[in-house]
């Protein structure tokens, strides 16, 4: 059962008294959801990694941080599971001058209906529409395969469907709407039965075999949108590559399998978002171009 109305965090209620944040609102500001990203702690910059003992960047940050620096008629909202963490990257975000847009933050899991409901109500009731929608949560788990798949799909896919559910009426008031699913190359079908594949290999599969559906729903929100709104909607798979995140194992462990830095996988999911890749709309974009199914 859905709530009535998300409770506004602070930085919602700085925007609701701000005059000019509310004539411009409905006219071009663009209203981004970051279905989630983590806030523990983080380093800005790769080099100060070792400085923050248990930091981590996780992709959802750095993609509302570059969308958020990138220009002013981005209003980024972070979904965030704990509210707290939501508000603690948002100040650190206000603090930054490098900011230019805005952003606020709304409580959020992916895996709770009713709070997906409520954080969908509470954009509706502040900015009455969503631009673009990034469904980014996700969690890597290792363990009893049968466990480990119903937690992972919960949340790496019918989290994603709960979520796009909820928010695709805000999305059909935006003018020219866009609906992103991250992706991953452990995702394809191709990669995964090619021998010669470097990602041949019998691991992760739960993991694995969830990506290869958020592919499917990716292909699938993108037919549905086209039929019934010709010509309005983009829909992305957007792949960041291989980052030192806290999804698996370590930053560091990553970082000696070649992982790249948070920041540089947040760029390239923050390009599907501006537009840069809309020539590769309905597939998903990867850092060579179009990576397989
Ligand atoms: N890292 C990579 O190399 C890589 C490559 C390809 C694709 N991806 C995808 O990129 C996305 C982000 O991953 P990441 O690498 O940034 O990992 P991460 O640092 O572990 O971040 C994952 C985020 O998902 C959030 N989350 C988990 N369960 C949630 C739920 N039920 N409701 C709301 N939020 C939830 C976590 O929130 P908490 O802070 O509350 O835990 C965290 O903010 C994932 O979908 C992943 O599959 C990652």
């Amino acid at each position: 059962m859905a709530r009535h109305c998300a409770p506004h965090t602070r930085a919602e209620e700085q925007f609701l008294h701000d005059n000019e944040f509310r004539q411009d609102n409905h006219s071009h500001h663009r209203c981004a959801i970051q279905a989630s990203l983590r806030a523990t702690c983080w380093c800005w910059h790769p080099t100060h990694s070792d400085q923050l003992p248990g930091a981590n960047s996780g992709l959802g940050f750095e993609v509302a941080k570059n969308l958020s620096f990138y220009s002013a008629s981005y209003h980024v909202i972070i979904a965030s599971r704990d509210i707290a963490k939501g508000e603690v990257a948002v100040e650190a975000l206000a603090k930054d001058p490098g900011l230019k847009g805005t952003v606020s933050a709304v409580q959020l899991d992916v895996t709770d209906d009713a709070s997906v409901d409520a954080a969908a109500e509470s954009v509706k009731q502040l900015h009455g529409r969503l631009d673009v929608l990034i469904n980014n949560a996700g969690i890597f788990m290792r363990g009893e395969p049968r466990q480990v798949a119903r937690n992972i799909f919960a949340t790496n896919v019918v989290g994603y469907i709960s979520v796009t559910e909820a928010f695709l009426p805000l999305m059909c008031e935006a003018p020219a709407p866009r609906l992103i699913f991250l992706s991953s190359s452990l995702g394809s079908l191709s990669n995964a039965s090619d021998p010669s594949s470097a990602y041949y290999s019998p691991l992760g599969a739960e993991y694995r075999a969830a990506t290869a559906a958020r592919n499917m729903l990716m292909n699938q929100y993108w037919v549905r949108l086209q039929q019934s709104y010709p010509g309005k909607f983009k829909v992305h798979g957007a792949d960041p590559g291989l980052n030192a995140t806290n999804l698996a194992d370590t930053p560091d462990q990553l970082r000696n399998r070649g992982a790249v830095e948070p920041y540089v996988g947040g760029e390239r999911v923050a390009s599907v978002a501006r537009g840069d890749r809309d020539s590769d709309v309905g597939r998903v974009c990867g850092v060579y171009g179009v990576s397989p199914w």
